[in-house]
């Protein structure tokens, strides 16, 4: 965390685009509320149909989980500038569209244009990408994304944590992505190694 972020509350920008994968926004902006950071909601028109259709939830819905909701099309909204200090932005999910979007720097809607931001500012953005399998332009635009100084975060589960249930696939990524941002007290779980967890 930076000397300015310390001095106000931590602010986290959410991305929700139309991928699949509503659920690790809503987990998202569930645990950020938890540890106290502030949260700007910006779903695109796709994203929320997907939300809707993957967790029965609408804008309405989507939006109370978050401190601050902009519409896609307010390119006026406070995230649209880099004077608005934040810690980070994740897009969750983020769809083949808007990563191709952020790799061509067209901030196009204010997902993008927030996304362009953070990556001006030097700022962490992550990019939860979801699409299988892949093409050569989505390869290219995670790699052009990646050279800019952002990260490419596919919510791919690991099985060696040994989860439960899908609730505690989604709560791992989520905590890892978290823990990303520079959140301290996120917490993923951690490896211990594999004759503590072979003995358990
Ligand atoms: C049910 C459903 C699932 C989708 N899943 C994905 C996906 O996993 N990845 C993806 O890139 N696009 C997916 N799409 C397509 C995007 O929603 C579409 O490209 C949309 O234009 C993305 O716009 P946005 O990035 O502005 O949200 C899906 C669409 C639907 C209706």
């Amino acid at each position: 965390m930076s000397t300015t972020a310390s001095a106000r509350a931590r602010r986290l920008v959410v991305g929700l685009t139309g991928a699949s994968g509503a659920v690790y926004a809503v987990r998202l902006l569930a645990r950020a509320r938890e540890l106290g950071v502030r949260t700007h909601l910006v779903a695109t028109p796709a994203g929320v149909l997907n939300a809707h259709h993957e967790l029965g939830l609408d804008r309405k819905a989507l939006e109370a989980l978050a401190d601050q909701a902009h519409a896609p099309g307010d390119v006026g909204a406070c995230v649209a500038s880099g004077s608005f200090t934040t810690d980070a932005m994740v897009v969750a999910p983020c769809s083949m569209k808007t990563l191709a979007s952020v790799a061509h720097g067209l901030g196009d809607n204010l997902l993008t244009r927030a996304a362009d931001v953070t990556l001006k500012e030097r700022r962490r953005l992550i990019l939860m990408v979801r699409e299988t399998p892949l093409n050569l332009a989505h390869l290219r635009n995670m790699v052009a994304v990646t050279e800019m100084g952002g990260i490419v975060f596919p919510p791919l589960p690991a099985f060696y944590n040994r989860p439960a249930s899908i609730d505690d696939l989604v709560a791992d990524t989520v905590e890892r992505v978290l823990a990303l941002c520079g959140l301290e007290d996120a917490r993923p779980q951690e490896w211990r190694g594999l004759g503590e967890a072979g003995r358990s």
